[in-house]
Parts: C-alpha cells; structure tokens; sequence
C-alpha cells in the first residue's frame, strides 16, 4: 500500500525559534495504518498532529499528506475539508447548535443539500449510537457521548485521516473504552488512517505501530 503520509526533516518552532518544538522529524505511515504518537508532556505531539492536519504550517522540511503538499499554503482548505476529521480532547461542539446541526457543519463545503446532510448527519449519529440524542443540546450530553457526536462530525466529510489529539483525556476508563473501541472499528470499516496521541499506554499498545516523540525527535523503542 502507498504512504499517506510522507514528513522528512520537519522543523517548527515557537517564540521566533527559541521553542522548537519539532527538530527533524521523518515519518511515513501508510493508507489504512492506524498509528499511535506517544510521549512526554510538551514533547511535540500536537504540533505533530497540527501539521499533520495543516493547522499550521512547519519552518523547514517537507510534509506531504494524502497527496497534498502543506509546506505552502495553497489548497489548505480544501485538504482540511475534505480530507481530514479532527477529534480533540476538548470536543469543540458549538454549544447553541443541536447534536445533528454540529455534525452537518463539516458539510457546508460539500455539494449536499440540506436533506442530504440532514440524512447523512443522522446516519452519522446511528454509527455512534445517539441517534435519539440528535435534536438535543450539547449540554445535555455527558463528556462521553459529547466526545461520541465528536467522533460523527470528524467523519461527517469521509475523511481519508482521522487525527484524534488524547480524545479520550477528558474520560473514565470505561467511557476511554468505548471510544477508542468506536474510533478502532470505523478504523477497520472504513479503511480510515487512524493517527491518535495519546499518553495512555494500553491504548498506544492496540495500533498497528507506536511511534515515540521525545524532544522534537522521533526516538526508537517504547
Ligand atoms: N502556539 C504555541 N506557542 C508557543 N509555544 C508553543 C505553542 N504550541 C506548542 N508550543 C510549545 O512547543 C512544545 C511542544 O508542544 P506540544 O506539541 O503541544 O507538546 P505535547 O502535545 O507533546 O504536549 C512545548 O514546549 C510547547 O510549550
Ligand atoms: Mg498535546
């Protein structure tokens, strides 16, 4: 299989290049892997994945992703929209739009009418098991499940890449299980690429491979 992602030398620094946060990083993952980024607080994991989802853009290096070039600036939106779904710790629902209205948003830039998203948005929900939840409030929702409509909207544009920063930081253990036991199984149905930091080791251990962050670097050995 091709890599969908492809980062050689990637540098990004902070506070005009006294932080760098990342310090020559190379990286391959291939279509369909699911990866885990482990390692310290403050380390480089979310501006790994930041990168990843063109959220910013690197000093030096080269990062390719899905057959998109994000060391310039071209295209940026459209590789966001169509080919990447976010999943963040903080689940960033908007509070005053319902459940199903929060899973249409990725939807605006594509060509479906608003039936369609409708439709879609409520299949959505079916796969992450609250459809009956579709015309609440976020605030009505627990962290699991808000973390569950989460998970919909980063799938509501068929994303090629979910990028899921500690998605289950926020939970309990049993409500984490349910979460990555989601993310696994539309990992295995939909031949997503699956990259997901997290610090918790026993859910690093269930990837296909587990890459370690330290310093800025890649380091071998977990
Ligand atoms: N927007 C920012 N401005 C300044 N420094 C930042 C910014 N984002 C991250 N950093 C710094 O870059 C380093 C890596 O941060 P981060 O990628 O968030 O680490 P991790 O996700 O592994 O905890 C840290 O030293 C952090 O303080
Ligand atoms: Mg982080």
């Amino acid at each position: 299989m091709s890599d969908i992602v492809e980062i050689n030398n990637l540098v990004k620094s902070y506070e005009k290049g006294h932080i760098k946060a990342l310090n020559g990083i190379d990286l391959s993952i291939k279509e369909g892997e699911f990866v885990s980024i482990i390692g310290p607080s403050g380390s480089g994991k979310s501006t790994l994945l930041n990168m990843l989802g063109a959220l910013d853009l690197p000093d030096s290096g080269s990062i390719k992703v899905a057959g998109y070039d994000l060391t310039s600036s071209k295209k940026l939106n459209e590789f966001r929209s169509q080919k990447i779904g976010f999943v963040f710790q903080l689940h960033n629902l908007i509070p005053n739009l319902s459940v199903v209205e929060n899973i249409e948003i990725p939807m605006f830039t594509s060509n479906l009418s608003n039936k369609e998203m409708r439709l879609k948005a409520l299949s959505l929900l079916g796969d992450v098991g609250l459809k009956d939840k579709a015309f609440q409030l976020p605030s009505k929702l627990s962290g699991g499940e808000r973390q569950r409509v989460a998970i919909a909207r980063a799938l509501a544009n068929d994303p090629s890449i979910i990028l899921a920063d500690e998605p289950t930081g926020s939970l309990d253990s049993k409500t984490s299980a349910k979460i990555l036991d989601l993310l696994i199984n539309l990992h295995n149905n939909h031949n997503v690429t699956l990259i997901i930091v997290t610090h918790d080791t026993h859910i690093a251990k269930l990837a296909d491979r587990i890459v370690k962050v330290l310093d800025g670097k890649l380091v071998d050995g977990v």
